[in-house]
């Protein structure tokens, strides 16, 4: 059994405003007091990082942004820094997430610069990576998680990578109801465990914790978690809701014991 502490982070993505998202969190706050074994995280939209903040605070779930922009500040309309992240509340942020590479056009250069700000201003970046369907089906998803994984990690010193969270999120299983079988998706992990390893070492790439994501709900999450190298879940639309949130992290909670 892994000794790795199970993470399970909840994307918000475009959804709940900021009134919304405090009645979310203080629902979900009362249902996961007694959660001891694994990290929870949040990721609410910018507008709602303070208030949630404030809900949450002192409570056994931390707070993440779901992007940031490279530079410090100044004229970039639009985007969020890691500092003010950090002023917030965040202890994480997502990067990279197949949102951001395919609906906004990131790329892996811009996503190293992302995890590499995120790193030193003290933000633990949730690293996502994942295949698209036409790269699976024709056999391109190792050739593409190691890429995004050697650009995106590129000069990421040994003693922030262990402050890293990788997420391997397939894209065809992302909000489609569709997840990768635990069989799949402990395949892809073990592979991903192998890059931390060439890029990082032995040691240190065992202690990274690697997230499943993509459909994550209440009813796989027991099978999904309970893979090798499976450290934990990225959960979209069942995040939303605190009741099926909760049910995935005691499912994190009983695979960590
Ligand atoms: P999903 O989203 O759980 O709705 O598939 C996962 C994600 O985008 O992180």
């Amino acid at each position: 059994m892994s000794k790795r502490r199970m993470i399970v982070g909840g994307n918000w993505k475009m959804f709940k405003t900021p009134s919304e998202a405090i009645s979310t969190a203080k629902a979900l706050k009362v249902k996961v007091i007694n959660v001891q074994d694994v990290e929870i995280v949040i990721c609410p939209p910018f507008p709602d990082l303070v208030p949630v903040h404030e809900m949450i605070k002192g409570s056994n779930i931390k707070l993440g942004g779901q992007n940031l922009y490279w530079e410090d500040q100044g004229a970039f309309t639009g985007e969020v820094s890691a500092r003010m992240l950090k002023d917030a509340g965040c202890d994480y942020v997502i990067v990279g997430h197949s949102e951001r590479r395919h609906v906004f056009g990131e790329q892996n250069h811009e996503i190293n610069k992302k995890v590499r700000k995120a790193l030193a201003e003290g933000l633990t970046p949730i690293f996502c990576v994942g295949e698209k369907i036409d790269e699976r089906k024709s056999g391109l998803t190792e050739k593409i998680v190691e890429e995004q994984m050697r650009t995106g990690l590129a000069e990421v010193s040994l003693s922030a990578a262990e402050d890293l969270v990788v997420a391997y999120e397939p894209v065809w299983a992302i909000g489609t109801g569709e997840n990768a079988t635990p069989d799949q998706a402990a395949e892809v992990h073990a592979f991903v465990r192998r890059i931390l390893g060439e890029l990082f070492g032995e040691e240190l790439s065992i202690t990274i914790r690697i997230q499943y994501g993509g459909s994550v709900k209440p009813a796989n999450a027991d099978q999904l978690m309970s893979q090798n190298n499976i450290d934990g879940a990225l959960v979209g639309g069942a995040s939303l809701d605190a009741e099926s949130f909760a049910a995935i992290i005691k499912s994190a909670e009983n695979v960590a014991r």
